[in-house]
């Protein structure tokens, strides 16, 4: 789990990061062949669930994915998101840390936070736990609508404290969630520990998205998404195959029967 650790952290201004989400065993299966970090994020509401936030994800939810996802997972690292009130002080946060390691065998943990959850960050890494940290845009704990910071000087200067009270605090990295370029920028050169971005620009160590979102699984029209393919379409039209034969019994010909 360390060395897996360590081969992240190198890789910073080296060559990007590669994170994508997966919620089941066979998307990760596909994509562990390609990525870096394959991220059990709690965006699992929002799109497997139809939860309005991300607050509404239990552990228990997040636990049971994860062990789904670590079967498709052997060679990258594989990260679970700690939800929304699971964290709240450090016995909280060890706690729930270690169950999720001794239950899905994940290799880190992710807090959202930042000058916040330092003192958190800290206690999970003095106890073996590594932490990839996520600032910016902050869903657990964001209030109103989605939208991206660090424009103003008061943000621009908070993300920067956030971003040096993680590495101090011992994050391997830090997920920026909708951050201006620039600031990203500043970011990322100004601390040793990798940024991964999600709508952060290209100035960030490595990039994440949503897998279901690249696919086209999901209706996201977020700025920074881009739909890789619309998988939606081929799954469709393959059932609607499936369906029509079956209705003119030309499934099953005796090649698929006993
Ligand atoms: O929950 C999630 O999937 C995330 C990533 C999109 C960064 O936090």
């Amino acid at each position: 789990m360390i060395n897996k650790i360590k081969k992240i952290i190198k890789k910073k201004n080296k060559s990007k990061i590669v994170c994508l989400t997966a919620y089941s065993k066979n998307i990760a299966e596909i994509l562990d062949k390609h990525v870096d970090i394959v991220l059990v994020g709690d965006s699992l509401g929002s799109v497997l669930y139809n939860f309005d936030t991300t607050r509404k994800v239990d552990l228990r939810m997040m636990l049971d994915h994860t062990k789904s996802v670590r079967m498709g997972v052997k060679k990258s690292l594989l990260v679970i998101d700690l939800p929304y009130n699971t964290y709240r002080n450090k016995k909280e946060a060890l706690k729930n840390s270690k169950r999720a390691i001794k239950e899905t065998k994940c290799d880190a943990v992710k807090i959202e936070g930042g000058t916040r959850v330092k003192n958190i960050v800290n206690h999970l890494v003095k106890n073996k736990i590594p932490v990839l940290g996520h600032i910016g845009v902050t869903p657990q704990t964001m209030k109103g609508k989605f939208k991206s910071v660090g424009k103003s000087e008061k943000e621009k200067n908070r993300l920067f404290k956030d971003a040096k009270a993680l590495e101090k605090s011992g994050a391997f990295g830090i997920v920026l969630e909708c951050i201006y370029g620039n600031i990203s920028k500043e970011i990322s050169s100004s601390i040793k520990i990798p940024t991964i971005g999600i709508g952060a620009s290209v100035y960030c160590d490595g990039q994440v998205l949503v897998t279901d979102d690249i696919l086209g699984l999901t209706n996201a029209k977020i700025r920074f998404v881009k739909k890789y393919v619309n998988i939606k379409k081929i799954i469709n039209s393959s059932v609607l195959r499936f369906k029509k034969e079956v209705k003119s019994q030309k499934y099953p010909t005796k090649k698929y029967s006993y």
